[in-house]
């Protein structure tokens, strides 16, 4: 590829103040109150997918946030690349453990990054690492060296479950019909250790509601003689998980895949070190599931975690009170063949026979999605895997995430077409938690390492 390294070195500066006038928009999809900046960024994208050298570019309605369509197609005959992101961003919350505010963006350097981070939400997670494939598209057109069709749908709801991308993606197959898809919205394993994310797993996240008496009572008066909520909730969430860690659920592992001694040889190949692991989280020991490793309790098996809980009081001091209600949110993260509706169906029978008399129990399902795993002999694959070879002179490892992009499965299924997932980020770069930082230098090598992608493509499609 001609000229990528001189272009960057060019246009960076340009580069990075795009990506920092970007993070600038509070664009939080789980909050209502952002709203009209989280419409403000599609148009900035459809703005900036037009700079870059789309031919059309366009905004299209949901019945939530719009998703943005652009597109620049050279000759039908050639194959398609659908590039996919979101430019909507997680809370910034808690807003007090961030070091800067989350969307006044700045440059900081870290041990990690001594060429410096853009510390801002959304800065990994996804407007940065969507960015990068604007900016490799301008790359390609404005030096004519765009070898194929391109296509950018990038969504403004992924943080909050995708809900009408589904209807939009079942709606426009013609539209959005393409080779292969294109998604940088994972990690890699280190700076010097690039890696292709192979797999993401599902999720089921439900909501959970304990009722005891019809009222608040004095914890005095009634303490002992009537079931206690919180108590309730919290020994039924508890009974979850048995002694070695193995979620409780009848029938919650009867479809999980499990990898032969060969794959899980294979992935323990990769550099990992729990000293490291363990420091950089400022905990004494690892906790999970007897028999698995660390990679393999967060990537290959299922979990089961609280991810928030409450009820009663929580105010200063003390007061003495039996709640009439707890509440809890919990997620499941599923591998692939356990279905995600299967599962919130298993969960809420089996949550609901949990509870004692004296409480009644309501399971309300959010959010769900399949699992993805994708295979590495096909061509998307090999083009990814060979664009690394050329920008970090190594080949990169097949990994599997613990995260989920719930869409990847439903573009399977719908567009018939496989996703390759290019991820740039680090797990340290703190994606949805305060200080969210996306490294300059991984920034400027994903735009450096995507135009390759394409010309390999194009290459092994012939
Ligand atoms: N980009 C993440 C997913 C991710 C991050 C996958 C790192 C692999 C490595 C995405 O924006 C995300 O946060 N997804 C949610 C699920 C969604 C349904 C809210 C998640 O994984 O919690
Ligand atoms: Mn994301
Ligand atoms: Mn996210």
């Amino acid at each position: 590829m001609q000229e990528i390294s001189e272009y960057l070195d060019k246009n960076k500066d340009r580069f990075i103040n795009e990506l920092i006038q970007l993070l600038k928009i509070p664009s939080v999809s789980a909050d209502p109150a952002y709203s009209q900046d989280v419409i403000n960024a599609s148009e900035a994208i459809k703005t900036a997918l037009l700079e870059a050298g789309c031919e059309t570019a366009e905004i299209c309605e949901t019945k939530g946030y719009p998703i943005v369509f652009a597109e620049k197609i050279i000759d039908p005959e050639l194959p398609t690349v659908l590039v996919y992101g979101h430019y909507d961003v997680q809370p910034a919350d808690p807003i007090d453990l961030w070091d800067s505010p989350p969307f006044e963006p700045q440059i900081k350097t870290t041990d990690i990054h001594p060429e410096g981070a853009i510390f801002a939400r959304g800065a990994c997670d996804d407007k940065g690492q969507m960015y990068m494939h604007v900016k490799a598209m301008e790359f390609m057109v404005k030096t004519n060296q765009l070898p194929c069709n391109v296509k950018f749908m990038i969504e403004g709801e992924e943080e909050v479950g995708s809900e009408n991308l589904g209807q939009f993606v079942a709606d426009n197959r013609e539209k959005l019909a393409n080779d292969i898809i294109l998604i940088s919205d994972t990690g890699m394993i280190a700076k010097n250790v690039p890696s292709i994310t192979t797999g993401l797993r599902g999720l089921s996240y439900v909501e959970v509601e304990v009722t005891g008496p019809n009222r608040d009572l004095h914890s005095g008066l009634y303490g002992g003689a009537v079931a206690n909520p919180i108590n309730i909730l919290t020994k039924m969430i508890a009974s979850l998980h048995d002694e070695n860690n193995h979620i409780t659920i009848p029938g919650f592992y009867d479809k999980v895949e499990e990898l032969s001694k060969e794959e899980r040889a294979q992935m323990a190949k990769a550099p990992f070190n729990l000293e490291e692991y363990k420091k950089a989280l400022d905990i004494n020991a690892v906790y999970g599931e007897k028999g698995y490793t660390t990679n393999e309790r967060n990537s290959i098996r299922p979990t089961l975690d609280v991810n928030g809980i409450w009820g009663g009081y929580t105010g200063a001091g003390a007061k003495t009170v039996i709640a009439s209600k707890a509440y809890a949110k919990i997620s499941m993260r599923l591998v692939p063949h356990q279905d995600w509706k299967e599962i919130t169906e298993l969960f809420k029978t089996h949550f609901e026979k949990l509870a004692p008399e004296g409480v009644t129990v309501k399971v309300t399902p959010h959010h769900g999605g399949q699992g993805y795993v994708t295979p590495i002999d096909n061509n998307g694959y090999k083009a990814a895997s060979k664009a690394y070879e050329t920008t970090f002179g190594k080949t990169p490892i097949p990994q599997r995430s613990g995260g989920s992009i719930p869409i990847v499965s439903l573009f399977e299924n719908e567009l018939k077409s496989k996703t390759i997932l290019m991820g740039f980020g680090l797990d340290s770069d703190a994606i949805h938690s305060p200080n969210e930082h996306f490294g300059i230098w991984n920034y400027l090598k994903g735009i450096e390492t995507i135009p390759y992608f394409y010309q390999n493509f194009v290459e092994l499609s012939k």
